[in-house]
């Protein structure tokens, strides 16, 4: 008997993947997977991989998802490791009843009917009836290529076209009413989607759920989705979901942008783990369909004021869950520009530049919660303080959400402090914040005084001794900053503790940091005297000297609190991922010494990776000790 496509669903999500196989096999957590010694091959160094919903040997090729683990481990049919699965995880087996299977028939019939307008529509596309369409989709700057990736398709000029070639398959009305195709109309069922550019939703297998279809042109409503069906839910569905899933897997970032031609537009210019809800806030489903992706997904917002409330109520929704594997990151977009905009001017770099200033979401918070807040009165900062508190009181974690707190209640004191010392506009550390909101398009400047700025770094993985070497020199500037400023490091240094160091500056954020919580007065004599006694002095020395020699042209030890902050940020803000980079590199390296095992340049390439990572995850070890 079929079972239902969603009781496998289920049985697969109510059974992780990795605890399952952590029963019986010893994992070890690697990034976003885990890994160990491949069960089904003798081997002493591990290469077999656990992935969210599937597991891969790179030694010997065996790969499969839960159930099949179960069958290849113990030898047991489909139907028993079903039944065994289900038993752990307290759910029946549906038995097959005449109900179970008419609503497992009707779907796999509506994604069959799916797929046969999937088809018909690209076909269209391509003769001389879709012309206008394909010209109109060329002039937006897609490939071929691209196009066909897609699955783009042109619905035919007015109503009745779908039904009339379908129905030569032997596919009637009320299969197109269930599939969402049709819709009833006040003279009996009628055409969703007529006179409009066709794009195919998938789910995150691939199989097509419904479509949106957008007019050419000016009209309203501009796109137009599918209704919810047995198969469609915009509350889950996200935009590509498929093929992102796959490149996310491969190193992508994921990010959530807004709309179908965003995700295509980022797509060809090489950012493939684009997703976008469909016409909807980004739910609670949603992120939890991230996440099981990736633990920090970027997401993207307008510049307006509507991104900005979007923005928040995402963050809440985010900070509900917040956990070290459920995250996020931030983007405000310059205002008037969506990625698609972004890139037909200023190609996939000037996106890039603004991927690499997202804000983490403990960055990101407190400018978005101030903006727009009146605090002229002893009132009004009382209810902004009680704001602060009850989005800090979000998070359910108890000690995390108590940091939270005092972060934001510290920022909103520092911003006080600099206001009336500095006489001006109050700062705005993160997100859409002045300064470094949106410096980021174009690769212009850093604003402030005009510095020759440290160019945000590209990050294709092959690029590892730049990337490091330039995140290096970032961190170092981060450090002497708060050699100069050490009234800095309470407002800073939550921030800079979620960045990877080398055990040496690792060390010294860790000094710094005990400096700033015990120290009566921070300033510089006391903290280098404290550096001094902890036998520090001399790194310190010749930072500082290797700074000023080499970089005297972007460090200035003696620029202001107001601009030491904004430079601080900027230098944050452009760093990359040193961590998650030596960890997809050293993947790779494993995979192709996996590959071609006689190989000496592929032995030396994994060993070299495998010893920049561990010395990475040192640091990283090292650094949050302090
Ligand atoms: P936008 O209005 O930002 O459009 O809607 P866009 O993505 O930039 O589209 P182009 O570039 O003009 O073609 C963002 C998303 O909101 C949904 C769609 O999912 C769209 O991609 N939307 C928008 C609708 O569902 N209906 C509409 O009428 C407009
Ligand atoms: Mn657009």
């Amino acid at each position: 008997m079929a079972l239902p496509a969603n009781f496998l669903d289920e049985l697969r999500s109510r059974n992780p993947i990795a605890a399952v196989i952590g029963r019986s096999v010893k994992l070890a957590r690697s990034g976003r997977e885990h890994k160990g010694c491949c069960p089904f091959h003798g081997e002493k160094t591990p290469s077999f991989y656990v992935y969210d919903d599937h597991f891969h040997c790179f030694g010997c090729g065996e790969h499969g998802d839960v159930i099949t683990f179960v069958m290849k481990s113990t030898g047991a049919s489909f139907m028993e490791a079903v039944e065994e699965l289900a038993g752990q995880a307290g759910l029946e087996v549906p038995k097959p009843s005449p109900q179970a299977a008419e609503a497992a028939a009707r779907q796999a019939d509506i994604a069959e009917v799916l797929e046969a307008a999937v088809a018909t529509y690209a076909s269209w596309l391509f003769e001389p009836q879709g012309a206008a369409a394909l010209k109109y989709l060329r002039g937006r700057g897609l490939t071929d290529t691209t196009i066909k990736r897609f699955g783009l398709g042109w619905s035919g000029e007015g109503r009745g076209q779908l039904a009339g070639a379908l129905r030569a398959r032997d596919i009637g009305t009320r299969q197109l009413l269930e599939a969402g195709l049709m819709k009833q109309g006040e003279n009996g069922p009628v055409d969703m989607f007529f006179s409009r550019v066709m794009f195919p939703i998938r789910d995150r297998r691939g199989a097509a759920i419904s479509f949106g279809g957008r007019i050419m042109g000016d009209g309203q409503p501009k796109y137009v989705n599918g209704p919810e069906t047995a198969v469609f839910s915009k509350r889950r569905a996200l935009y590509n979901l498929d093929l992102a899933r796959n490149a996310v897997r491969k190193g992508a970032k994921l990010v959530v942008v807004e709309g179908y031609m965003d995700v295509i537009a980022l797509a060809q210019a090489g950012f493939a783990g684009a997703v976008a809800p469909l016409g909807t806030a980004l739910t609670e489903e949603h992120l939890d369909e991230i996440w099981r992706l990736t633990p920090e997904p970027v997401i993207c917002f307008d510049g307006d004021a509507a991104g900005q409330r979007a923005a928040l109520k995402t963050a809440e929704l985010a900070l509900a869950q917040l956990a070290p594997d459920k995250s996020l990151r931030l983007l405000r977009l310059p205002e008037q520009e969506d990625p698609d905009s972004l890139i037909r001017k200023g190609g996939a770099k000037a996106f890039q530049a603004e991927l690499d200033g997202a804000k983490p979401i403990s960055a990101a918070l407190y400018p978005m919660l101030a903006a727009g807040q009146p605090r002229a009165t002893p009132e009004q900062n009382a209810a902004f303080l009680h704001r602060l508190d009850e989005v800090a009181g979000l998070i359910p974690d108890k000690t995390l959400g108590a940091e939270y707190k005092q972060h934001l209640r510290g920022l909103f004191y520092a911003e006080r402090r600099q206001g009336r010392e500095q006489g001006r506009a109050p700062l705005r550390a993160g997100f859409g914040g002045q300064g470094f909101g949106g410096q980021g398009f174009g690769g212009q400047g850093f604003g402030g005084r005009g510095k020759a700025p440290l160019r945000p770094v590209a990050m294709p993985p092959r690029q590892a001794p730049d990337i490091e070497k330039s995140d290096l020199l970032r961190a170092r500037h981060m450090l002497a900053t708060f050699f100069w400023h050490p009234a800095l490091i309470h407002d800073l240094d939550e921030a800079f503790a979620h960045i990877v160091l080398p055990p040496g500056e690792a060390r010294l954020r860790a000094a710094l940091h005990d400096f700033a919580c015990s120290a009566k007065i921070l300033d510089r004599a006391n903290l280098l005297a404290h550096l001094e006694a902890l036998g520090l002095g001399g790194q310190v020395r010749d930072m500082e000297t290797t700074l000023i020699r080499d970089e005297g042209r972007v460090f200035d030890p003696l620029e202001s609190p107001a601009d030491a902050i904004r430079n601080w940020w900027n230098w944050y803000n452009h760093m990359s991922d040193i961590i998650r980079i030596l960890r997809a590199q050293h993947d790779e390296a494993l995979r192709d010494y996996a590959a071609r095992m006689d190989d000496a340049e592929a032995q030396e390439r994994l060993k070299r990776y495998t010893h920049l990572l561990r010395e990475a995850e040192a640091g990283e070890a090292g650094g949050a000790d302090g």
